[in-house]
């Protein structure tokens, strides 16, 4: 079977990296990892590519004038590596209109929030603040705009009692660590058709509960 060349771009620990690993090691998902990609220098995920025994690159933004040159360099390497779908898992530069349109419905990105809620940075710290009873994560395709897309999986988190942003981020990177790999399965096994702003995904089925939270019991 032919998987999709799929690159990861990260920043930091990779954690989400990780959990596209372990879903890429069963030779019937149809996407592979054929490189991780770092603008940070030693961060986290690299080491986790490393260990996989992925091939590595960093490309320190600081190195560059400004946001096209970094990307131009990106762009090679993705063309070198022949990948066909961008998986941003924790990276946290923003990317240029043109770059984005280059990769039109093939990158896709992870934000822990509900989108189109909590946009942006400190997701968590929001959240907790609004009150809100409910937050999550989110899989999309990736356009110009930060943190807007088409959606393709959401999981919601409840937020409990007493939560902190560290317990709540925590409690909805589980949720990441499911919805990253089933995102990239159904991108890749060519599931979806983006119709405007709107996922539709073949073979799919909606969960039949709701949610109450507080609980009524
Ligand atoms: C994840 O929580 C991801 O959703 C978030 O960064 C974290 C990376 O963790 N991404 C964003 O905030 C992008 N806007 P990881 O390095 O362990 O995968």
């Amino acid at each position: 079977m032919e998987r999709v060349k799929t690159a990861v771009l990260l920043s930091g620990r990779g954690s989400n990296l990780q959990s596209l690993i372990d879903a890429t090691a069963d030779k019937n998902f149809p996407a592979e990892i054929v490189c991780v990609i770092s603008n940070v220098p030693g961060a986290g995920g690299l080491e986790r590519a490393a260990q996989a025994g992925l091939p590595t690159v960093t490309i320190n933004h600081r190195n560059f004038n400004g946001r096209e040159p970094f990307e131009e360099v990106l762009q090679k390497e993705l063309e070198n590596a022949e990948v066909e779908l961008v998986c941003l898992a924790g990276f946290m530069r923003l990317l240029t209109k043109r770059f984005v349109d280059r990769w039109h419905n093939r990158m896709i990105n992870i934000h822990p929030s509900l989108l189109p809620s909590y946009k942006g940075l400190h997701t968590h710290e929001r959240a907790l603040k609004d009150g809100v009873r409910f937050t999550g994560c989110t899989v999309h395709f990736v356009r110009a705009e930060m943190d807007t897309g088409p959606i393709i999986v959401q999981a919601a988190v409840p937020v409990h009692p007493g939560d902190d942003a560290d317990a709540l981020a925590d409690r909805v990177l589980t949720a990441e660590h499911r919805c990253y790999p089933l995102a990239l399965k159904i991108v890749a096994g060519e599931k979806t058709h983006v119709i405007d702003n709107l996922v539709e995904t073949e073979c799919v089925r909606a969960p039949d509960t709701m949610l109450l939270n507080p609980r009524d019991n």
